[in-house]
């Protein structure tokens, strides 16, 4: 179908609903979400007209629900959402949206309680209407130092992110640069404030990156050091302000002392005093400060084999466990280096357990193809959630981990950098849109299987035959492991081009500062990060996961070159040795996305034209690109180790 908007409907159209069996809403005790519910109903109402059952929503009391679940019951040809809060009800329309995507007569009860409180995103977005990392087109906010004026489209967009529980956001990068350090002042609050009023009206809290050298960006004094009075009173009044235009304010997101960024440090202070000075101005608002943990040593010497950046964030914050205030939270990316195809987790989860803390993903598919290349990113991030990192015995997941420390945690969660832009189809590449639907899902209920939550998409989005179903369905599950497969092998990461991250360039950064090197010669290669001989490195994660990381024997194979410097002879468990399973899995990788052109070209007709070119023309572009990754892998291994292809394909010399 074609849309009367400039922007598509992705999975929120009402022309994939197979049924729709309401003619009536009744709405008590929604408050400010009350006329939103109803604009929805008569959205979707309007493309089945011949429904006759009422949808009930009301908040209520109920022992069952818990932070803003919902519950649906059916009782006399009448179904009844109940939720604590207003939000909640939101959240339960849009599941009997999906349902009837799905279904034509769908059992619609259930009690579905979120497992994770904070449900973010954060936006990379800078004021001259660039993204940091962005690759679905310009900002969404701004153009040339200037807030957009395009409400339906926000307000669009707001419904896609409570469509899927997303309930809070930051709209401007974690690097703050001059111009957006106004956000928080007299100047620009009042723009901010017609962002946060839209949000509002689907359940989003807004919340702002904020530059720790602000005070001293806007003219207020002449120093950021976090114990300066002067610089306290700059927080408290910048705090009331923005609460004064915006009450429900979320606050701050911060990223200081980290990749030249203005910091505590710099005043010999610590983390914790720069933290808590901006938690203690939020706190009367009971406003939370997201203090980013992505801290590390970007000025390295790659002639020193011992600093280990994937150390640098546990090194410090382990330690301070427990030093920030109440409503401080640690935010954590998922791995220690940086949103890596593969990395392990970081050993901070676990470690942490008198501490708020956020995971940090990223949907922006910065090192995953950069939505030009499909790569559904749910596999990995359930790997991640689903992670053991025994802090108290067996069976404690990171997402325990998040539920579970501190005590009762207010304001644990997960975030992540978004993937959305001013192209038409939101995200670049259209299937990209499964990542920012399933993140959504995901961290809602991180029991749904990354199968279930790409069928969800899939028929939320299209209405395909079964066959085809199938074959999208396929297409999205093995693309992770595509792109592992001809991108850098066995969890070494970073072969990509210097600065944009895009193609190989398999020593772009070998020798340059940012501690991130693979130590090629040409006897073998990997990171040697063994207490027994590399960085120590293991010794961060609880016994178990680090006798099973220190053992090249039990390290699991994806991860082997993370963990350990190995000769390219050492044999694998699949009896191959490791410069032929470069070989293979380069090889294997690129004839892979061949098969998802035939695959793609299966359905024509069945998805829609823009969707279908959309894709048709990423995949020349992935193909090309998995070509050149193949062969310049190939070559510069075989050229390292002149040891040749088993199988006698064409490796270039
Ligand atoms: C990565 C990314 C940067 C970003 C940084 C961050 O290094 O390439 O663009 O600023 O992460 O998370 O702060």
């Amino acid at each position: 179908m074609t849309t009367k908007f400039d922007f598509d409907e992705s999975w929120l159209s009402a022309s994939t609903l197979i049924a729709w069996p309401f003619s009536k809403i009744e709405i008590k005790g929604a408050e400010h979400l009350e006329s939103t519910l109803e604009k929805e109903f008569l959205l979707y109402k309007e493309s089945q007209p011949e429904g006759e059952n009422i949808l009930s929503f009301e908040v209520i009391q109920d022992n069952s629900i818990i932070l803003d679940g919902f519950k649906i019951e059916e009782k006399n040809n009448k179904v009844y959402v109940t939720a604590l809060k207003p939000e909640g009800l939101i959240y339960g329309f849009f599941h009997i949206v999906r349902a009837y995507q799905k279904n034509e007569k769908p059992e619609l009860a259930i009690l579905s309680n979120p497992k994770n409180k904070i449900r973010m995103i954060n936006h990379w977005d800078n004021f001259d209407g660039s993204v940091e990392r962005g690759y679905a087109g310009r900002s969404l906010f701004y153009s040339n130092n200037e807030f957009r004026l395009q409400d339906e489209r926000f307000a669009q967009y707001a419904k896609m992110l409570a469509s899927v529980g997303i309930n809070a956001l930051t709209i401007n990068n974690v690097n703050v640069h001059q111009k957006e350090s106004y956000f928080i002042t007299d100047s620009l609050i009042r723009e901010v404030k017609k962002l946060a009023d839209i949000f509002r009206t689907y359940g989003l809290k807004l919340f702002l990156s904020v530059n720790y050298a602000a005070p001293i960006e806007v003219d207020w004094t002449d120093t950021a050091d976090p114990l300066d009075d002067k610089v306290r009173a700059f927080w408290k009044e910048t705090a009331e302000l923005v609460y004064d235009h915006i009450p429900d304010f979320g606050g701050f997101v911060v990223k200081a002392d980290s990749e030249n960024r203005p910091g505590p440090f710099t005043y010999g202070r610590t983390h914790a005093d720069g933290a808590n000075m901006l938690g203690e101005a939020l706190k009367p608002f009971d406003g939370t400060v997201f203090w980013r943990c992505f801290v590390y040593d970007n000025h390295q010497d790659w002639r020193d084999r011992s600093t280990d950046r994937a150390r640098a964030a546990y090194d410090y914050y382990a330690p301070t466990d427990g030093d920030f205030a109440d409503n401080v939270v640690l935010q954590i990316k998922n791995g220690p280096m940086d949103f890596q195809v593969r990395e392990s987790v970081s050993p901070l989860f676990g470690a942490l357990r008198n501490t708020n803390q956020v995971l940090e993903f990223q949907i922006a598919q910065e090192y995953t193809g950069q939505q030009k290349h499909i790569c559904y990113l749910i596999p990995m991030w359930k790997e991640v959630l689903d992670f053991d990192t025994y802090a108290d015995g067996p069976g404690t997941t990171i997402q325990d981990v998040l539920v579970k420390f501190p005590e009762n945690p207010e304001r644990n969660g997960i975030t992540a950098v978004v993937n959305t832009g001013m192209d038409e189809n939101w995200t670049g590449h259209k299937l990209s849109q499964a990542n920012l639907f399933g993140y959504g899902r995901l961290i809602w209920d991180p029991s749904l299987s990354a199968e279930e939550i790409a069928e969800e998409w899939i028929e939320a989005t299209y209405s395909l035959s079964e066959k085809r179903n199938e074959t999208l369905l396929d297409i999205l599950m093995s693309s992770w492991d595509t792109y592992e497969k001809y991108t850098s092998p066995l969890g070494i990461g970073w072969m990509v081009q210097p600065n944009h991250h895009y193609g190989p360039n398999i020593d772009g950064y070998e020798y340059d500062m940012w501690g991130t090197y693979h130590f090629s010669d040409r006897d073998g290669l990997g990171v040697d990060r063994t207490v027994a001989s590399g960085t120590g490195f293991t010794r961060q994660f609880y016994d178990e996961n680090y006798a099973m990381y220190e053992n090249v024997e039990t390290c699991p194979e994806e991860l082997l070159l993370f963990f350990h410097h190995l000769p390219y002879s050492y044999e694998l468990k699949t009896g191959k040795t490791i410069i032929q399973h470069i070989y293979d899995t380069h090889f294997e990788g690129y004839d892979k996305v061949l098969d998802y052109q035939k695959q793609w070209e299966s359905l024509k007709g069945e998805v829609d034209e823009a969707s279908y070119r959309n894709v048709k023309e990423r995949l020349e572009e992935q193909l090309r690109s998995a070509r050149e990754w193949r062969d310049q892998v190939n070559t510069y291994y075989f050229r390292k180790s002149g040891v040749e292809d088993a199988k006698g394909r064409t490796i270039y010399r």
